[in-house]
């Protein structure tokens, strides 16, 4: 299941999604069906929001009340849910809100968190996978006083980009083949389309560069690196900014997931062979370094003030959950999804820890990686000790893998139903999702 070698890697720039800012508060999304050109000369049939492939980046501001106006002009039914965003239950776009087709629908709510980079999709049962992996994902990123006032490369689409990694299969006419591909395992593709785009290239100046990188595969997980074996700096996790900028040589994201980054390309040159890269060095995104050194800006030094308390580090666990399966066959404590079936409730504003233990099987068994909907949480312990540096910082999702216990601060700042699963699409797909109920 590796990605194709192909030689037509950098043959074009790298799609720039259109940047929304909310007028008064208002911010319209709109669910469509399209054809888009990702093949030259061919037409493949593609979903996207306001318009007909992905999505927009919708940026709205910590404090701020918006609206989101929901339409769905697609010929399905749908759901729109923001994940990693607090929300109420009632506007979190779970399988129960599902918008039918020609409905429209107003999600209102008080943005209530700090800086992030997070996303949006939607989460109809039975159909969530295929209309992500059809094109509907989108990004939001919150902005706060900190992240104003930190002196961080957030000019968009020129030091500071959103960059979606999807792999996908296509047949012969150059159209989505998720049938033919689905597995129950996921859909691993062997074309890897970044920001919808094929065969990109990012032309970037010599600066310091931030890449808001989001996994928004179904099921594949990235590692990603650069080829000239240079460091670059995480400055973000899923829901926030690190409290100081992380020298990584490498970094992994499971479905689902956020990192945000920051490249140094000041001592590179046009001439220079740099690139993204995955665990086995197969070439994602080559960079173009353009024109003179520039005014790049220096990334500060404290950026957050994230803490994993002595209190919580001391909470017993009070939520146990079981994964465990592959394929059709995944569980939760041994359930499937059942949309009238609560199975937890936790009250608003009370921490509580959640104990995630993915049981292995006989063959060994495989990563899922845990997503709760409407909270940021805190990784407290991973095998009872501190996580790595790379996830000290707010988290929706976490890769667990295979015989890994996992505890998780976890608080809910407004009430209803949430979902927590596996984001690798088919299992949750397959009901390896359960629902938490905030009161
Ligand atoms: Cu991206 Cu239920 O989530
Ligand atoms: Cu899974």
């Amino acid at each position: 299941n590796q990605l194709a070698l192909n030689n037509s890697i950098g043959k074009n720039e790298l799609g720039l999604p259109p940047l929304v800012e909310s007028k008064d508060g208002m911010v319209d999304i709109t669910a469509q069906q399209g054809t888009t050109e990702i093949f030259k000369g061919v037409q493949t049939e593609t979903l996207g929001y306001n318009g007909s492939f992905l999505g927009p980046v919708i940026r709205i501001n910590k404090g701020e009340k918006v609206t989101f106006r929901t339409g769905n002009e697609m010929s399905e039914p749908t759901t729109f849910h923001w994940h990693g965003v607090e929300i109420p239950g009632e506007g979190d776009g779970g399988p129960h809100q599902v918008i039918q087709p020609g409905e429209a629908k107003d999600v209102e709510f008080t943005v209530n968190q700090g800086a992030a980079t997070l996303w949006f999709h939607p989460h109809p049962v039975g159909a969530t996978a295929e209309q992500v992996y059809k094109g509907l994902a989108g990004f939001i990123y919150v902005e706060d006083e900190n992240s104003k006032k930190l002196r961080l490369p957030d000019e968009y689409g020129v030091n500071d980009f959103p960059v979606v990694f999807q792999d996908r299969q296509f047949t012969e006419e150059k159209q989505f083949d998720y049938q033919a591909v689905l597995n129950e395992d996921g859909t691993i593709g062997d074309t890897l389309l970044i920001n919808g785009t094929l065969n990109p290239k990012l032309t970037v100046g010599k600066e310091n560069v931030r890449l808001r990188l989001l996994n928004g595969s179904n099921a594949r997980n990235y590692t990603f690196k650069l080829n000239t074996g240079d460091s670059f700096q995480q400055i973000a996790t899923d829901g926030g900014l690190v409290n100081e900028p992380n020298e990584m040589d490498e970094i992994t994201l499971t479905p689902g997931e956020r990192a945000e980054i920051i490249v140094d390309f000041s001592k590179y040159n046009a001439e220079s062979d740099i690139a993204l890269v995955n665990e086995v060095d197969t070439i994602l995104l080559p960079f173009k370094i353009e024109g003179q050194k520039t005014n790049s800006i220096e990334i500060p030094e404290t950026l957050n003030d994230y803490v994993v308390t002595e209190e919580e580090k001391n909470l017993p666990v009070t939520k146990k959950l079981e994964l465990f399966g592959m394929g059709k066959m995944v569980y939760i404590n041994g359930k499937q999804f059942d949309m009238n079936r609560i199975d937890f409730t936790q009250k608003q504003g009370e921490t509580e820890i959640w104990e995630i233990y993915n049981k292995p099987d006989k063959m060994g068994g495989m990563t899922h990686p845990f997503h709760i909907h409407g909270t940021q949480f805190k990784i407290v312990s991973i095998d009872g000790k501190e996580p790595p540096i790379s996830q000290q910082g707010w988290k929706d999702s976490i890769g667990v893998e295979a015989g890994q216990t996992v505890k998780l601060a976890v608080q809910f700042n407004n009430k209803g139903v949430y979902m927590f699963h596996c984001h690798i699409l088919e299992h949750e797909e397959n009901g390896m999702m359960g629902q938490v109920e905030v009161i």
